[in-house]
C-alpha cells in the first residue's frame, strides 16, 4: 500500500486527496492549524485517511504533495521531506503572495526556488494548471480519443516517472516539460495555464511552445 503525505489541505490538497484514496492511495494529511482542524475532511475521505502535522505527513508519505503557497522564507518540513519525490502544485499569484523579484525577472521559476528550499528533495510542478474542482470532471481513462494531458516539470526523470504514472491514475495524459527552469512555461497567464485542463497532449505541447515571458 503506498502512502501519499499531503501538506495543504485546502482546495486542491483535499481533491487530491480524494483522487488518490479514488485510486487505492492512503493519505496523511496536513494543514497549519493542526490535525485536529480536518477532522470533518478525515470523516468524509474515510478509513484510509488520517490527518497529522505536515512533519509527520511529510514522514509517512512514501512520496509527498505540497498544495501551499510558496514562502520566500521556507515553511516546509525539509528534514522529514529528505530523499523523496515532492510533488508541488503551488501557482505563483504576487497579488496573494507578494512580489518575488528573481521569479519576475525571469531569472528562476518558483518551482527552483522550492527545490532550492527543499535541496535533498526531488522536486516536481504537477496539477498547477487544472482548477480543483476539474480533476474529477475532466478525467478519462487511459486511451480514451482526445484525453486530456497535464504538464509536469522536474530535474529529477524519476519524480517525472512518478506523476506520469499518478496522472494516468487520475485519468490524464502527460507533457514533460522539464527541467523545473521551464516550468515558466505552464505558470499562470500562459496559454496552458489558461487552457486549464481541457487541452489533449498536442495541444498542450503546442501551448508550452507558444508561451512568452510575462512582464509582472
Ligand atoms: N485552487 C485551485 O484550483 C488550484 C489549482 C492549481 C494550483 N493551485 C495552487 O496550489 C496551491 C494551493 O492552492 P489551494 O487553492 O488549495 O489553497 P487553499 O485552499 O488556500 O489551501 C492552502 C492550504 O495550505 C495550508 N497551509 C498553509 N501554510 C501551511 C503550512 N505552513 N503548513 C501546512 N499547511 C499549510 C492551509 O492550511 P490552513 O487552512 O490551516 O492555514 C490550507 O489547507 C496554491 O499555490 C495555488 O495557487 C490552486
Amino acid at each position: 500500500m503506498t502512502t501519499i503525505g499531503i501538506i495543504g489541505a485546502g482546495e486542491v490538497g483535499g481533491q487530491l486527496a480524494r483522487a488518490a484514496i479514488k485510486c487505492g492511495y492512503e493519505v496523511v494529511i496536513a494543514n497549519s492549524r493542526g490535525p485536529e482542524s480536518l477532522r470533518a475532511l478525515v470523516t468524509e475521505l474515510g478509513p484510509k485517511a488520517r490527518a497529522e502535522t505536515a512533519e509527520k505527513a511529510a514522514e509517512a508519505g512514501d512520496f509527498v504533495i505540497i498544495a501551499v503557497p510558496l514562502k520566500l522564507v521556507n515553511n516546509m518540513p525539509a528534514d522529514a521531506l529528505a530523499g523523496k519525490i515532492v510533488i508541488d502544485t503551488n501557482n505563483y499569484m504576487p497579488w496573494r503572495d507578494g512580489q518575488y523579484d528573481v521569479v519576475d525577472a525571469g531569472e528562476k521559476t518558483e518551482h527552483e526556488l522550492r527545490q532550492e528550499q527543499l535541496p535533498r528533495s526531488k522536486v516536481a510542478k504537477a496539477f498547477t494548471h487544472i482548477q480543483a474542482p476539474r480533476l474529477f470532471l475532466s478525467a478519462r481513462p487511459a486511451g480514451t480519443p482526445d484525453r486530456h494531458a497535464l504538464s509536469v516539470s522536474s530535474n529529477f526523470p524519476e519524480a517525472v516517472e512518478l506523476v506520469t504514472r499518478l496522472y494516468d491514475q487520475f485519468g490524464f495524459d502527460t507533457v514533460d516539460n522539464s527541467p523545473l527552469s521551464e516550468s515558466w512555461r505552464s505558470g499562470p497567464g500562459q496559454p496552458a495555464w489558461h487552457a486549464h485542463a481541457h487541452q489533449t497532449r498536442e495541444q498542450l505541447v503546442a501551448n508550452l511552445n507558444a508561451a512568452r515571458r510575462l512582464p509582472r
